[in-house]
């Protein structure tokens, strides 16, 4: 198929590389003339993992383009695919300014029967108008189909390859039979729906996962309370089929351009209708205070934080990817930052993400030292807080993380360790939903 790919975010280079690399010849597009400039010399700006190889695979073979014009890729497209971007306005709701934009370009340009997709995030009934949009400015004749993305940064390749399932939402039988053959080499599992439902799947879909991280959790915190393990409780959870073991790790919440989104426009969405969405509306107020659950710890430990000394391992909202959009580092570091406290940072990734997005680009802040190595940001501190699970930390030597540490708080937000690997230490130890290894407080006299 002849494929053209509008947006060239996440979800839009990543579905334009695998498409590629299935054998159909696909163009991507972007506004953006550095973007592309980028691409096309080869670079990925996402991280990432097998995209650029992949990506540059595809281009030498001459299956895969990029370029800032929308006509030329779509005139000689049998399918575009709008992957713009749909960020929160103030309210939470979807802005849909650039898929409007978008459609209207593609309107102005169609040459010929199109099939136009659209794989962004979208409000139930936006594809609707996504043809009206389109057909304001053509009179060729096109279908429209919602055909949402399930990929998880990080493993993004891997799961747009192997996808659980794929939905195509669409009234035309012509528009599914061209789809159901795009992605057959992917899966059997297909789905065909209408297209409001198409849509509501993706958001109800990442409003349940985000629901059951919130319900574990708050498992979490109450186990914390009554002396029992959450990951005991979530292994034998997990164990029966109708729940499933899968999201149920406790921490300090979800973050990342998805979750926090989309349960924000879902909630709106139901607003919209007059639906009263009390359970989303909890689930979102969990995850906001799942993050305090940090600060509370530290306070526990160490008394108090102003003038506090406090080394912070992970800045990206999970390992694996240099996102940092509603990582829970953030609100951490602007908490622990108003409770007096001087931090001292540690990504192996996601550094210059952060600085740019939290920060100037300087990352100039009395209270902050970005470190230049994971060791830099223990050595001295009062205690350290590891906020997401990279390899280079959960492999970390605790005896290590003790003797660089000037106190012996460590905070461990994503229950990486064993509690048994850190009974062998002196480390005063908490982790989520786990039992805290409080210990005597024989550095008092330091702190
Ligand atoms: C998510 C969805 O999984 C994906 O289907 C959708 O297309 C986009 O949103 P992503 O945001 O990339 O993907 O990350 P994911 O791996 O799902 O994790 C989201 C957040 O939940 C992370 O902050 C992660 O740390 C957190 N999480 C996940 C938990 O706290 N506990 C868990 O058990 C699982």
């Amino acid at each position: 198929m002849k494929i053209a790919v509008i947006g060239t975010g996440y979800v839009g280079l990543v579905s334009g590389v695998c498409w590629a690399e299935l054998g159909n010849d696909v163009t991507c597009v972007d506004k953006l003339q550095s973007k592309i400039d980028q691409l096309n010399s080869g670079k990925v700006p996402i991280y990432e993992p097998g995209l650029e190889q992949m990506m540059n695979a595809n281009r030498t073979a001459g299956k895969l383009r990029f370029t800032t014009s929308l006509a030329e890729a779509v005139q000689l497209a049998d399918l575009v695919v709008i992957a713009v971007g749909t960020p929160s306005l103030p309210n939470g709701e979807a802005n849909l300014s650039f898929i409007q934009q978008a459609a209207e370009e593609i309107g102005q340009v169609l040459a010929g029967y199109a099939i136009i997709v659209t794989k962004s995030t979208v409000p139930v009934g936006t594809n609707e108008r996504v043809a009206a949009w389109v057909g304001a400015h053509t009179s060729q004749p096109f279908d429209v189909a919602s055909v949402p993305e399930f990929l998880r940064e990080g493993s993004a390749v891997r799961d747009t390859l192997h996808p659980d399932r794929i939905i195509i939402g669409t009234d035309s039988e012509r528009a599914a039979a061209a789809l159901e053959s795009l992605h057959r080499p992917l899966t059997d599992q297909i789905v065909r729906t209408d297209i409001r439902s198409a849509e509501m799947i993706k958001y109800a879909s990442n409003a349940f996962l985000a629901t059951k991280i919130s319900f574990i959790n708050e498992i979490a915190n109450l186990c914390e309370k009554v002396g029992a393990n959450v990951e005991e409780v979530a292994t034998g959870m997990g164990l029966d089929q109708r729940i499933g073991g899968s999201f149920l790790r406790a921490g300090i919440g979800y973050g990342g351009s998805c979750f926090p989104k989309d349960t924000q426009a879902l909630i709106q969405i139901a607003g919209d209708v007059a639906y009263d969405f009390k359970l989303l509306k909890s689930v979102v107020e969990v995850n906001q205070l799942q993050r305090r659950s940090v600060l509370e710890k530290l306070a526990d430990s160490l008394g108090h934080l102003n003038g506090r000394t406090i080394g912070l391992w992970g800045l990206a909202f999970k390992p694996g990817t240099d996102d940092v959009r509603e990582s829970p580092a953030a609100d951490i570091m602007a908490a622990l930052i108003e409770a007096g406290a001087v931090l001292k940072v540690y990504d192996p990734i996601a550094m210059v993400n952060f600085k740019r997005t939290y920060y100037n680009a300087a990352g100039s802040d009395d209270n902050i030292i970005w470190c230049e190595e994971q060791w830099e940001a223990v050595l001295g501190s009062d205690a350290l807080c590891l906020l997401t699970e990279w390899d280079a930390f959960v492999q970390a030597d605790l005896q290590r993380v003790e003797s660089l540490l000037r106190g012996s708080v460590l905070i461990d937000g994503r229950n990486v360790f064993r509690l048994e690997q850190v009974a062998s230490t002196g480390l005063r130890y908490y982790s989520v939903g786990r039992p805290a290894l409080k210990r005597e407080r024989s550095e008092t006299a330091s702190l």
